[in-house]
Order: C-alpha cells, then structure tokens, then sequence
C-alpha cells in the first residue's frame, strides 16, 4: 500500500509530501485487471485479449461478459447473460413519464444522463452496493436499459412515438430497431448491426479515462450505481471525451474541400492550442489509436452499404498530411478512435447529437466493470485529493463600511 501522507510528517508544522499532479498526468488512482494499454505501442486488451481479435472474432454482449466477469463466457453462460440482458430492457412506464417533461429540444445525452440519475429513485435497492445479487441485478439492468433510454431521448427529440423494446432481436438490432422503425416493418441491416456491434465492442472500456474515473470517484462515496453512472455520462458529454466526433465531422465540414486542407493545418499550428485538430491526440496513446485501424476497416464495410461519405476523402487527406508534418510528429499526435466513427455513424444516419449516446451505451459495460472493480477493493476509500492553496493567508474580517 502506498504510504499514508500523514506518516510522512515530521512535525507538526510540516504539511508532509504531496505529489501535485494536475489531471492526474501521472497518478495511478486504482489497482484495475480490466483493460490495459501501451499508448506508446498502440496496444488494447480486454481482460488480456487484443482489442484486434475480440474486434473480429466477438460479440459486444461476449464482450461485456468478458469485462464484468474476467473471463470469455461458455455457451451456456453467454446464453443467460444475453437472456438476463434481453429481459431488462423494458423501463418502467413511469421512466417513460419522466422522458415525457423534457423539452422537444433537449440534447439526447442530456435526457440520457438525468434519466440514468432518475433509475436510482426507481431501484432503490441499488443502494444495497455490498450485496452481490444486487450488484448484479443493477448492472445488468444499467446494460439493458441503457440503448432503451438512448433510443427514447432520440424519438423524443424527433417528435416521434417511443417503440418498445423487441426480445427476440440482438442488442444492437433491437437498438436500431427502437431507433429507426417509423411504421411498417423495419429490418436491420445485417452489415450494420455487424459494424455497429463492432463499434460497442471497442468503445467498452478504456482504463481510466475521464468519464471512468468520474464514475470512479462518485461511486467511491458508496451511492448507487445509477448516480455513478449518470457521473460517467456527464463526464462523456464534453467536448473533449465524447464529443470529440461530433467535432471532428463540423472541423471535416468547415474544411470543406481537400484544397483547402493545408491552410487548415497552418491554423491548427499557428493558434498556440486554441484551434485542434478533432479526433487528433490522446492522452494515453502516443503512436495510432488501435481502435481506430479498426473502425478504418469498418468504415468500408459500411460505406459498401449506405455509399462513402462525401466528408471521408477530406479526413484521408487530413490524416495524410498530418502525419507527415513536423508539428503532429513531433507532439506524437495521431488519429483517436473518434477521428473516423462520426463518419460512420453520419453514414448509418445518426444525427451528431446521438454520436456520444452512441459512446455511452457500450461504455455503460465499462464504467459498470469499474464500479463492481472499485466497490470489491478493499484499498479503495472515498476519492479525496488534496490541493495545494494559492488564497489569501489568514486575515481579519473587515466591517462592510471600512472596506475600500
Ligand atoms: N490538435 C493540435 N494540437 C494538439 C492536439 C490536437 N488535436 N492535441 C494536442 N495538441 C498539442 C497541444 O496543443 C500541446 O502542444 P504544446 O506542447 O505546444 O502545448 C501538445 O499537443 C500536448 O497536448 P495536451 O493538450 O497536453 O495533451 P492532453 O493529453 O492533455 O490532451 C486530448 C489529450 C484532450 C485528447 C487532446 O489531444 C485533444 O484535445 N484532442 C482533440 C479532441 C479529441 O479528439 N478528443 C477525443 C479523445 S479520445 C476519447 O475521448 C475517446
């Protein structure tokens, strides 16, 4: 165990050692078995699994059981946990209520997040978080609940009514189908539910990332997994985790035209860090994001199907002349796995505003993986950094008529 900073005290005037380390650059926060990285070798693994084969030979459903259980699930386990999935995708009508009193307007990922937070009011024996069976029960329903809730927040905005979950589809079909059907039959695209599937798998998990390390550090406290969770996507909402995709097709847009893609660059160099290149940098990987040769091969595969997206010639080009330049070289900046999923998704006609809903569904197995992790650790306490003060030093009020 690390030390305590009170042990290494000398006196009491003496603060003790404190490590000052903003945005945690270099301060492990948790013992984790889930998911490692080599950001400077480009490598992901799942449990010790490649992202690459679980990306190629899995399902996301697998997957999930994978990092919640620790190890691949045997027919027969895999066949309950996708039936225990499937029969808590319904949420309660009142949820539904809840939905109801957004404005028509309200962004997607907000709805998501407030009622994610609203499910604990629902549960209240999520609270039970030393309790096992209860954990179990709030994880599967989290998972299960979650594309229902995304879809409802994309209907809701549409002024559509909300369609119900279907049992007998897959995950992802019954997301799409909850998505997308608008009267008569809808039939999922086989090559999409494969991509999209592909996708969940590899956004699950990430290590600690900032949404994970929220959910982390409220779920410290001892609340429920639903407040935790609800945490994790607040943290995803912001531009520069789960927004990032968005970004990048408006940066792609902006540009406009591969002519145009130099003067660009010279912006991105000359702006002192004001102005990014979306879907560029990461704090982890310093060579190219492994996700994102994957969703490479995807974007192909559904480009076959919905036809190439005008914007994907701009952002080859992007890459192209970005990872020939000093600049992006030197600061070891390539592609992240957000740098070609918009594109996808823009293609399987998603609008931008369901791009991070997208991230957070299969997220959700991560941030539930962690959680369990955390809560089962012994050696985790309450998150509680310390500071280091910059105010005034001590000094006397002043009487309002004496001040100046
Ligand atoms: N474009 C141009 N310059 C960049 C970029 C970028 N995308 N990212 C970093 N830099 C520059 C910084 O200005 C800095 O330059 P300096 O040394 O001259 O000051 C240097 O590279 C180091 O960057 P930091 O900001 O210190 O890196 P940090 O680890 O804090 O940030 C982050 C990582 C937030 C991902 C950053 O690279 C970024 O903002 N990228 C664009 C947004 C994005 O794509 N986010 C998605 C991340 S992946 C995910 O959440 C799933």
């Amino acid at each position: 165990r690390t030390p305590d900073l009170r042990q290494i005290k000398t006196g009491s005037d003496d603060f003790g050692l404190m490590g000052y380390d903003p945005a945690f650059l270099n301060t492990a926060n948790c013992k984790s078995a889930i998911t490692f990285i080599d950001g400077d070798k480009g490598i992901l693994e799942y449990r010790g699994y490649p992202i690459e084969q679980l990306a190629e030979k899995s399902s996301f459903l697998e997957v999930a059981y994978l990092l919640l259980k620790g190890e691949l699930p045997t027919e027969k386990e895999l066949s309950v946990f996708t039936d225990l999935v499937t029969h808590h995708t319904y949420v309660h009508e009142n949820v539904k209520s809840f939905m109801d009193g957004f404005r028509y307007d309200a962004h997607p990922m907000s709805m998501l997040g407030s009622t994610v937070a609203a499910l604990s009011g629902f549960y209240p024996d999520a609270k039970n978080i030393r309790d096992e069976r209860s954990r179990e029960i709030q994880i599967t329903r989290l998972i299960a609940k979650m594309p229902t809730i995304a879809a409802f927040s994309y209907r809701h905005t549409m002024g559509l009514p909300y369609v119900y979950p279907s049992n007998d589809l897959s995950y992802v079909a019954n997301f799409l189908t909850m998505m997308k059907h608008i009267g008569g039959a809808y039939k999922v695209h086989p090559v999409l539910e494969k991509a999209l599937d592909v996708l969940f798998i590899l956004h699950a998990d990430h290590e600690q990332n900032c949404s994970t390390t929220s959910v982390r550090t409220v779920g410290s406290s001892q609340v429920d997994p639903y407040s935790a969770v609800a945490a994790g996507v607040g943290a995803l909402y912001g531009p520069l985790h789960g927004g990032a995709n968005e970004a990048v097709l408006r940066m792609l847009r902006d540009i406009g035209h591969v002519s145009k893609i130099p003067e660009f660059i010279k912006q991105v160099k000359g702006g002192e860090g004001e102005k990014k290149l979306m879907g560029f940098g990461h704090r982890v990987y310093k060579s190219y994001d492994p996700r994102a040769k994957v969703i490479k091969r995807v974007a192909d595969e559904v480009f076959e199907v919905t036809g190439k997206n005008p914007l994907l010639d701009i952002a080859l080009e992007l890459e192209r002349i970005a990872l020939e330049d000093e600049y992006f070289v030197k600061r070891k900046l390539y592609p992240n796995v957000d740098f070609y999923s918009g594109l996808i998704y823009e293609a399987m006609g998603f609008q931008a505003e369901m791009f991070p809903v997208l991230f957070a569904i299969p997220r959700t197995v991560g941030w539930c993986a962690q959680w369990e992790e955390m809560v089962t650790d012994n050696e985790q306490k309450i998150a509680r950094p310390r500071q280091i003060y910059t105010g005034a030093t001590r000094r006397d009020y002043v009487a309002r008529e004496k001040r100046t």
